[in-house]
């Protein structure tokens, strides 16, 4: 697969399916497919920029976007031929430091308040494909899920943003057992560990991503923004910190719907 550099504006169709992308804007919800269903949906390197590219140029009136795969799986991660004959990686540690970088730029953007993300996840979700899912900030999972973080088995440490996420969601002890061990987590589990805020039996995964995505769209949209801002900041606060922050955004609210503030 091609691994274009993108300009400014959104990655045209070719370009998106060079990287095994789809993506449909409708109005205020994007939708990015990934369509290597044939390689169940194995991410390249280009994938990931192709990623970073979506995020940077999606129209400004998107507010949710939806991860989904194609075909039996959500992804079986990276693709394995990225690793074949050495992967081709830097050698210069500044350079290997900023190729990961680069390809990290594919997830982070999933955290931007300015929408809220979701992941539309069923059958396989392996290492890249388990932290793409964990990039987003809703996890809607079908019945068939099976997360693994296969990384550490293959003699690799996750490295596409998926740590910070799955220690906040399900502590350092369970990531330290589900990363080491590389074990499979279906949909029972994983909603029970938090890492699935819906689940729907296989056949209804569609649906329930259109219920939420309706119950998202319902919600006043500045109102939206600044709430994802202030939830995301909370981890790193103090309370004196996120009470500063609440303040801080709701006289932001109040000086948008009243002009000013009250009283
Ligand atoms: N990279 C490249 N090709 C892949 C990958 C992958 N990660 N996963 C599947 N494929 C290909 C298979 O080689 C196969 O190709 P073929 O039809 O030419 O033989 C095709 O996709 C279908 O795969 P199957 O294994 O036949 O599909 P199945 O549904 O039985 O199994 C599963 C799916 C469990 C995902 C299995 O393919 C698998 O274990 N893949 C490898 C997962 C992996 O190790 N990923 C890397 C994790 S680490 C990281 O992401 C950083």
């Amino acid at each position: 697969m091609g691994d274009a550099q993108y300009a400014a504006g959104l990655p045209d169709d070719a370009a998106l399916a060079e990287a095994g992308l789809r993506l449909d804007v409708d109005g205020a919800v994007a939708t990015v497919t990934l369509d290597r269903p044939e390689r169940r949906n194995a991410m390249t390197f280009a994938t990931w920029r192709a990623l970073a590219a979506i995020g940077r140029s999606l129209p400004a009136d998107v507010r949710v976007v939806v991860l989904r795969g194609e075909g039996p799986s959500f992804s079986a991660g990276i693709d394995l031929s990225m690793f074949s004959g050495g992967g081709g990686f830097p050698a210069g540690e500044d350079d290997l430091d900023a190729f990961i970088a680069d390809l990290q730029e594919g997830f982070t953007w999933l955290r931007r308040p300015e929408f809220v993300t979701v992941a539309a996840v069923h059958g396989h979700a392996i290492g890249a494909g388990f932290q793409l899912a964990l990039g987003c900030d809703i996890r809607v999972v079908a019945d068939d899920v099976k997360f693994c973080m296969k990384e550490p088995a293959l003699g690799l440490v996750p490295d596409l943003t998926g740590t910070k996420p799955l220690v906040e969601i399900v502590g350092v002890n369970r990531a330290l057992e589900l990363c080491l061990t590389a074990r499979t987590v279906g949909a029972e589990e994983a909603a029970r560990l938090g890492l699935a805020e819906i689940t729907a039996p296989a056949g209804e995964l569609d649906k329930a991503v259109a219920d939420l995505v309706a119950s998202l769209l319902a919600v006043n949209a500045g109102a939206a923004v600044a709430t994802k801002r202030l939830l995301l900041e909370a981890p790193g606060n103090d309370l004196a910190a996120q009470c500063a922050a609440e303040r801080r955004e709701q006289a932001g609210r109040l000086r948008e719907m009243f002009g000013g503030l009250p009283g």
